[in-house]
């Protein structure tokens, strides 16, 4: 098989990943790569450090992996497409629905591949969570619940973290549920002093009638990655830092009492922490995708899953924005001592109803 040929576009944080595996991918030649502080880490392992992106078309490529700042996808994108080269675009896909509408439009119309670096979507815990789900082990779902909790990242300045981060769980709500979102409401924080939001919790149903909450946020010093799924028989937890699958069951309820019957209540049963094997998701991201471009049959995340992704992103925004909701919690309420950690106790009346719920 004569290899493909593929570039890069960016070499920072991601860029660096992508390097890493498109020059040990099976079928692949990695050409070169275009970032205007040249090869930061070091990471071109002989690829050619090219000055833009004509450069890099000029030297031949099939695909090309951008993994720039979010701000410059849609310009990058464009350009890829109008050449007629197929793309794999770091995820969010753009900056704006927008955006991101004609970057599907381009890459559509000329039938090229074009994909969205969702790579949760490769978590072999979430994948092994998601069969399961489709095989029906854990009954009718009833809610998805995320957390993707961590450090502030100074390098993303161009978007904020509805974008950078809760796209992911956007994106891997409606993948493993087999179900897009019908409504949604959020609140979001600026703690940075910067011009996006750094935190934001979102409640909402998917068409199927799936509550979802996800709390995403740069201000926590406790990195978490934490999805669970509570269903009929039970509850999933997966936890994509260390690709692990629990399985919490509900227990059988045996009851006598007659007029209980008819409800089944949820009981503790058995847990089970599952063994599968656990192979790097970014290769199998990048080798489905390679095989997407050489027109096999192969599962990547397109461009227009991706422009849905960007679509609830930008309601979690506008949600975020229209402060909807029950008012008038904010009257002072006296309440009854509280106990702080400290074992210290707060004086009714200290708090208000607010602070305690
Ligand atoms: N899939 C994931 O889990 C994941 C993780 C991190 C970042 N990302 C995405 O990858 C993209 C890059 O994020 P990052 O964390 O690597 O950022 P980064 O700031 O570490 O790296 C961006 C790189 O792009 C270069 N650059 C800037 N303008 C450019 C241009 N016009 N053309 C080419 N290169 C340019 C910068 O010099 C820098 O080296 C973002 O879209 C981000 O959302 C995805």
């Amino acid at each position: 098989m004569t290899a493909l040929r593929a570039g890069l576009i960016g070499l920072g944080a991601m860029g660096r990943n992508h390097a890493r595996i498109l020059s040990g991918l099976e079928g692949v030649t990695f050409v070169g790569a275009v970032d205007p502080a040249g090869d930061p880490h070091g990471c071109l392992r002989g690829a050619a450090a090219l000055p833009d992106v004509d450069a890099l078309l000029a030297r031949g490529v099939d695909y090309v992996v951008v993994a720039c700042p979010t701000a410059f996808h849609e310009d990058v994108g464009l350009h890829l497409a109008e050449s007629g080269v197929c793309a794999l675009i770091e995820k969010p896909l753009a900056h704006s629905a927008e955006a991101a509408r004609r970057l599907v439009d381009a890459f559509e119309e000329r039938g090229l591949v074009a994909g969205v670096g969702h790579i949760e979507r490769f978590n072999p815990a979430l994948q092994q969570l998601r069969s399961r789900l489709e095989a029906g082990e854990l009954g009718e779902v009833f809610q998805v619940v995320t957390r993707r909790q961590g450090p502030f990242p100074h390098r993303i300045a161009d978007v904020g973290v509805v974008k950078d981060l809760a796209t992911h769980d956007i994106d891997l709500t409606s993948w493993i549920t087999g179900h897009p979102y019908a409504s949604l409401s959020a609140r979001t924080l600026s703690k940075s002093g910067r011009e996006h939001e750094d935190m934001v919790a979102v409640v909402g149903s998917l068409t199927d009638g799936t509550m979802v909450s996800h709390l995403v946020n740069w201000l926590s010093p406790l990195k978490e990655r934490f999805a669970a799924v509570t269903g009929e028989r039970g509850c999933f937890v997966a936890d994509t830092l260390t690709a692990d699958l629990s399985f919490h069951a509900n227990g059988a309820v045996a009851t006598e009492w007659e007029a209980l019957r008819a409800f089944r209540g949820v009981a503790e049963g058995d847990t089970v922490r599952y063994a599968f094997p656990k192979r790097e998701p970014l290769v199998v991201e990048h080798e489905r995708f390679r095989d997407a471009v050489l027109g096999e049959p192969s599962e990547i995340v397109t461009v227009r899953e991706g422009l849905r992704t960007v679509e609830v992103s930008a309601a979690v925004l506008e949600a975020a924005r229209q402060t909807t909701g029950v008012r008038g919690m904010t009257t002072p309420v006296p309440v009854a001592p509280t106990v702080i950690s400290s074992g210290t106790a707060v004086p009714a009346g200290a708090l208000t109803r607010e602070h305690t719920v």
